[in-house]
């Protein structure tokens, strides 16, 4: 469907100036539905004979007598909005709804160049509206539905290929291991060792990308499911602060953890804590320059959930940057970005992995004094306190 003016203008036959207004009441008293009809001059519009004003000026006591006989001048507006039908339709409505709302009501005279093209009503203007919004809502359902396939062949795609890698990554990870320790003899030049050792972390590495992005896809394909048991979220903590202590330790930081002793237990998919809490600390860890510190703590709140903090004294965070880092491989630029292995899943797996647990996800931070990230759990999460 077009967008100019040639769908909406009516071809009603124009009246020449020289048209009595008695010939003009029999076209409209013929007619029930001609709503107006321009005037015009050798093909150029000169005005406008709108049916209702027309007819109420005609029925008027002495209307008769006084115009019947005359030109339809005398009785048409001389000055109806007047548009080229290369106009677009929102331009048109535009233009009514700021200068002439008049014209909704009497019409308004279509020209091609500087001649009469057709008439353009309010009705037609709906029923083009109409029918474009139909289209343009088929329009968009019809996009909707293929960013939905693209979405999904991009989500099945991640899947299969990191199912793909993880495979010979296992391969790669295994041997290496079984070389660095020499399980089978001797390997003889050190270097091997070495080179075994790098081979292994960085297969680590890679998996952990790997494990990452098959959750990204899992999440976005609705396919991620909460495996729930009982567990002591204090220990939870313990253990990963455990996991990342040496590595703290290493870069200069110092790790403390505040943990209540009658902390109730919690109905979670252990698993995922575990991540969350890593990504955190080590996001801590990776952002905090030698001589912070990192604070680690949990307690209950006011209503009664459960919050979980992990607060630095790092590099921080600009708050314009908090949206970006948490959508998939968002990464915010500071001066310990280049040491940063990382591709920017962490924080949106965070995330996604609380709202799971129908929790919340909080980032406090300013730049050059540290950042506060923390998660809160709902009470409906809490089993019991213990003892
Ligand atoms: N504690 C923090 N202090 C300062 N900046 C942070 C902190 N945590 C996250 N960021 C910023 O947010 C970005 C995104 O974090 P996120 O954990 O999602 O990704 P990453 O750590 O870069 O990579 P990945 O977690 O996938 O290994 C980081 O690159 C960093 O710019
Ligand atoms: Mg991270």
């Amino acid at each position: 469907m077009g967008s100019k003016l040639h769908a909406l203008a009516e071809p009603i036959a124009p009246f020449p100036l020289d048209v009595s207004c008695a010939e003009v009441h029999q076209v409209f008293s013929a007619d029930p539905d001609l709503l107006a009809a321009a005037v015009v001059d050798g093909g150029r519009p000169v005005g406008l004979v709108n049916r209702h004003e027309f007819l109420v000026q005609l029925s008027h006591q002495f209307g008769w007598a006084l115009y019947a006989k005359k030109s339809i001048s005398v009785l048409m507006d001389h000055a109806p909005l007047i548009v080229d039908v290369e106009m677009s339709i929102i331009d048109l409505s535009r233009l009514i709804a700021s200068e002439q709302p008049s014209a909704l009501l009497k019409g308004l005279i279509i020209c091609q160049g500087s001649d009469y093209y057709g008439i353009g009503t309010a009705l037609g203007l709906l029923r083009f509206n109409l029918a474009y919004n139909r289209e343009r809502a088929v329009e968009l359902e019809l996009a909707r539905l293929q960013a939905e396939r693209a979405n999904r062949s991009k989500t099945q795609f991640l899947a299969n290929m990191s199912h793909e890698l993880r495979t010979p990554l296992n391969a790669i990870m295994g041997f290496s291991e079984i070389l660095q320790q020499q399980l089978y003899g001797p390997v003889g030049d050190a270097r091997y060792q070495d080179y075994a050792a790098d081979i292994y972390r960085s297969g680590e590495h890679l998996l952990g990308l790997v494990n990452d992005l098959l959750d990204v896809a899992c999440i976005e394909a609705g396919r991620m499911q909460l495996d729930e048991e009982s567990c002591d979220i204090g220990e939870l903590i313990a253990s990963a602060v455990q996991q990342i202590v040496r590595r703290a330790e290493k870069a200069g930081l110092s790790v403390t953890s505040c943990l209540p002793d009658d902390l109730p237990l919690l109905r979670v998919d252990a698993k995922k804590v575990r991540q969350i809490l890593l990504n955190l600390l080590t996001n801590a860890v990776k952002f905090t320059p030698a001589g912070g510190t990192i604070a680690i703590s949990t307690g209950l709140a006011r209503q009664g959930e459960l919050f979980v903090c992990v607060q630095d004294t790092g590099v921080g965070i600009d708050e314009a940057d908090i949206p970006a880092i948490l959508e998939n491989f968002g990464q915010a630029e500071n001066e310990l970005s280049g040491n940063n292995e990382g591709v920017g899943l962490g924080l949106p797996l965070c995330k996604a992995l609380v709202e799971m647990h129908a929790g919340s996800f909080h980032i406090k931070s300013k730049p050059g004094v540290g950042t506060r990230v923390y998660f809160i759990l709902p009470a409906s999460r809490l089993i019991s306190v213990a003892a």
